[in-house]
């Protein structure tokens, strides 16, 4: 379907990135709050973002105004009378997303199409309040929206694979890397990460850990960008404290994030944004300071071991319940997480013999959430052991 007008529903944090993607590729956009203090805020963050882009040489001054003119910020139901595609970035919270969608269902021609921006709630639960439930989606843009590429295009039970289409093409067009992935919590990058949040934070308990430790072993083993905590931290206990809620009602105890995440919730330390989370933030530096006893190297195996696996192990069950391929989820690991290697091309690199022997002694160990998955096991009764014999998760030459 051709989108020529866009509608971007709520001007927070979000919303506001969105409309300048839409901007920047010269697609015009309305970018609606209820709020009209924030719409003067979205637009002046909006401003600053492109400036930063004409001080990098990449924009001429004339060329921003001209952007800035495709958006056309509104508090009225009127403007959204011609949009092809609405996305929703107001607040998580279900009922106030349903009753936005049925706004918007009644508001935009019929086959426009409704797109959500949530990071965990159902997509066919919004879709379920409109009388257009296949043509409602989510869109799902990573923080911050305007510099990060990865967009999950959710498809929920009803949504046509038209929709899809168009919504992986738009991506495209504002220069993104889409992913399509079949409704499921936390969908891939959340679901994923927030595994091997939740295996690092009981491994931190065990064995007494600081995140120091954890954090300086991840980074230097490579296994991630940015330690776990440092990452907790910048996203927000109380947004990583609800993600684990979800994840662990939806998926069981393997969610289960022990106890010192909601404690530090509950003292209302919620990381960077009240200067103290797993780390301190109360210098002027806002570094967290790093010390401290190494751990030992034994224990530098095991993390890397249950970070590494836990975070193979639930790529393993998206491939194997359907929810994207394994190229999708490898593609969404790299943007939306900022990993050098996706799991499975990790895996084929390490060979997927010595994973599934890791697997088997990690299970006689913690019990079935580390039992090495059937589509694993496939491969090495085939004898596709990953890159050492051409072909694994993917296909090498040799
Ligand atoms: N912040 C993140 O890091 C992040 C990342 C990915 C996805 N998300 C998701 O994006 C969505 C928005 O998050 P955010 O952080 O931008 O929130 P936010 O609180 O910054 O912004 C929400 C905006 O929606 C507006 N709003 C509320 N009700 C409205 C209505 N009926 N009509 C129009 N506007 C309305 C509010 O005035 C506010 O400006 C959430 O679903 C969130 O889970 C957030």
């Amino acid at each position: 379907m051709y989108v020529k007008k866009v509608a971007v529903v709520g001007a927070g944090t979000m919303g506001a990135d969105i409309a300048y993607n839409f901007a920047i590729a010269n697609i015009p956009v309305v970018l609606r709050d209820i709020d009209s203090k924030i719409l003067a805020k979205a637009q002046e963050h909006i401003r600053d973002v492109m400036k930063g882009r004409v001080a990098k040489g990449r924009l001429s001054t004339a060329e921003m105004e001209k952007r800035l003119e495709k958006i056309q910020f509104s508090t009225q139901d009127e403007d959204l009378l011609d949009v092809s595609l609405a996305i929703e970035a107001v607040p998580e919270s279900l009922p106030l997303k349903q009753k936005v969608f049925q706004e918007l269902d009644r508001l935009l021609p019929p086959l426009a199409i409704l797109a959500s921006n949530t990071s965990a709630l159902s997509i066919t639960e919004m879709a379920n309040v409109t009388i257009r439930p296949e043509r409602v989606a989510g869109m799902h843009f990573f923080y911050p929206a305007h510099t990060m590429r990865l967009v999950e295009v959710i498809a929920g039970t009803e949504t046509d694979k038209d929709v899809t289409a168009t919504l992986v093409r738009l991506s495209e067009e504002l220069r993104k890397i889409p992913v399509v992935v079949h409704e499921c919590p936390g969908f891939v990058v959340n679901r994923v990460l927030m595994a091997s949040l939740a295996e690092v934070l009981r491994f931190k308990e065990e064995q007494h850990l600081s995140p120091q430790d954890i954090d300086g072993v991840v980074t230097t083993r490579k296994l991630s960008p940015m330690g776990p905590f440092v990452l907790a931290d910048a996203l927000g206990l109380d947004v990583a404290w609800d993600v684990s809620q979800i994840l662990q009602k939806a998926y069981g105890e393997r969610f289960n994030p022990g106890d010192e995440l909601g404690a530090l919730v509950r003292q209302h330390h919620l990381g960077v944004k009240t200067g103290q989370g797993f780390y301190s933030y109360q210098s002027s530096s806002k570094e967290p300071s790093l010390n401290a006893e190494p751990m030992n190297s034994e224990q530098q195996d095991e993390l890397v071991n249950r970070f590494s696996l836990a975070m193979f192990m639930e790529a393993s069950r998206l491939l194997e319940e359907g929810r994207a391929d394994q190229q999708s989820i490898d593609i969404a690991m790299r943007a939306g997480a900022g990993l050098a290697m996706g799991p499975f091309a990790a895996a084929d690199k390490m060979g997927l013999d010595v994973i599934y022997d890791k697997l088997q002694g990690m299970s006689q160990r913690f019990g079935d959430r580390f039992t090495p998955p059937s589509s694993l096991a496939q491969r090495v009764a085939r004898g596709q052991r990953g890159e050492k014999t051409g072909r694994g998760y993917f296909h090498y030459k040799i």
